[in-house]
Order: structure tokens, then sequence, then C-alpha cells
């Protein structure tokens, strides 16, 4: 690990998620940071995360990072929230950078928004099984109310574009009738993939419910972060972004442009030790 020096703050941000969801984090740290260069890992060949036990997520997490230190990243952003929920901590032990996860900000958001008191989380099992929303948002308040709902489904949905159809919605109304039972007014997309079927959750949960977007909150976080660790890049040209994955799924370019709005060309398949 190289210490800090007066050039630090030109160093990228890496990022890093089980594939290519972690596009919507990367999304919001671009528009928030135009001016950082970013550094994103999706670790495709062993997606998905969210099934898989906690102690494989945080040797894969520790691989992850080991990766975007070699490529000597001043800040870690972990896009997961399978692997924020599990591996953070590890993580942070293994190094002196900053290592930030969607949890914590996403927890705080919806803390702030709700009126009601009642929080409902969405993610995937292992997030859910985690129970680390609800002890976060705990931690903050106690007096909060929080229901959570495994929807493992939306991964495969969000990646098939099939996120404003009849089966979305059918999926949807099954998945979220017992957070709406709970009368839940705020709600954490606490997966990678969820923001891009904000649309049909929404219909399903209701126009009063506040939609809370981890991947939002955390950009925000990681601009605050670097302003008070003078780590943020005073460039005035606009940041390089590069992309990193473990396999390429059939239709990366497709899939890909979903979740970022844009298209990226400049993808290279690398092998994690
Ligand atoms: N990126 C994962 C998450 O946010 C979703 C996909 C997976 O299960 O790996 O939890």
């Amino acid at each position: 690990m190289k210490l800090i020096t007066k050039n630090t703050h030109r160093r990228p941000i890496g990022v890093f998620d089980s594939g290519i969801g972690g596009l919507t984090v990367a999304k919001s740290l671009f528009e928030i940071l135009p001016n950082e260069n970013i550094i994103y890992l999706g670790d495709t060949a062993r997606l998905p995360y969210g099934t898989k036990s906690k102690e494989t997520v945080i040797l894969y997490s520790i691989e992850c990072l080991e990766f975007l230190l070699s490529k000597n990243v001043k800040m870690i952003v972990v896009a997961c929230n399978t692997a924020s929920s599990v591996a953070v901590p590890f993580l942070q032990k293994i190094t002196k950078i900053p290592v930030i996860g969607v949890l914590i900000p996403g927890s705080r958001g919806a803390v702030k928004k709700t009126k009601n008191n009642k929080v409902g989380i969405i993610g995937t099992l292992g997030t859910v099984k985690s129970k680390a929303y609800s002890k976060e948002i705990h931690k903050i308040n106690k007096d909060i109310s929080v229901y959570s709902q495994p929807c493992s489904l939306f991964v495969q949905l969000a990646e098939d574009g099939w996120t404003d159809n009849k089966i979305a919605q059918l999926t949807a109304e099954e998945y979220l009738k017992g957070l709406k039972k709970n009368h839940i007014d705020t709600m954490i997309l606490g997966c990678t993939h969820y923001p891009i079927l904000k649309n049909t959750i929404k219909k399903v949960m209701g126009k009063d419910i506040t939609l809370i977007d981890s991947g939002e909150e955390t950009a925000i976080e990681v601009k605050k972060i670097l302003i008070d660790e003078k780590l943020l890049n005073t460039q005035k040209a606009k940041g390089r972004h590069k992309f990193f994955v473990t396999d390429f799924p059939n239709n990366f370019q497709q899939i890909s442009e979903r979740f970022l709005g844009k298209k990226i060309s400049n993808v290279k398949k690398v092998k994690l030790q």
C-alpha cells in the first residue's frame, strides 16, 4: 500500500460488484463525481453473490479488493449490497485507504426519509439473511420497525430487461404484498439491480412510497469522504472510466447499457488471483 502523498487525490476510485449490477452505483458516482477517474470490477464469472455463503462472499470480496489495490486506487466502493452486508469490516482491516459499502449510506437515507418509522428492505437472500440493513438502521434509531423481503427473481428480470412488463408486475406484487400489509412508507432498494425496476416497484407499492436508492446515497457519501480526507480530484478534465470483468456474459454490451445508461467499449477480462 502506497502512503498518502501530495498526488494521492489523482489516483482512481475502485468500485467492485459481483457483476454488472454495480453499474447502477457507478452511474451515480459518474454523475456526482464527474472529474474522478474510476476503475470498475465486475466479478461476472462468479455471479451471483446473493445466494452464496457469507464465507464465500468474504473470500471473493477480498480478491476483488486486492485486484483494485493493485491498480493503486485511493478509495474502494463496495457496490454490491450482498458484499457490503457481510464483507466490509474484513476489507477495512486489509487496507488503510477508505473502504465504503452501500449499506450505511442506504440506511441513513431511509432513517432520514421515513415519517411513520416503518421501513422495508428488499435485497438478495444473502443481504436479507445477514440483517445488516436492520442492524444499521437500529444503530441510528431503535424505534424504527424494519421489514425485509428477499426478491431474488428481480436480478434476472433486470438483466433480461423485463422491467416494465406483466411478468415484472406480477413478480413484484407477489414479493411485495407482505411489505404493503405492514404499511411501510420507505423502502430501501438493497440490491444493485433493483433501481432498474423502480417504476414497477412504485406502481405496486403506491405513489406515496419513498424508494431509497443505496447507490445514489453512497455516491453522495463518497464525495463527502473524499472532501474530508482531502482526496477529491481537482482536475478540470472529465474523469477516465475503466471496466474489468472476470468473464463476459453473452450480451454484456446490451446489459451494461441498461444499467449504466450508455455503451461501454473499453472492457477487459481479468483473472483474479
Ligand atoms: N450485486 C448483488 C447485490 O447487490 C446482486 C447480484 C448478486 O446476487 O450477485 O446484492
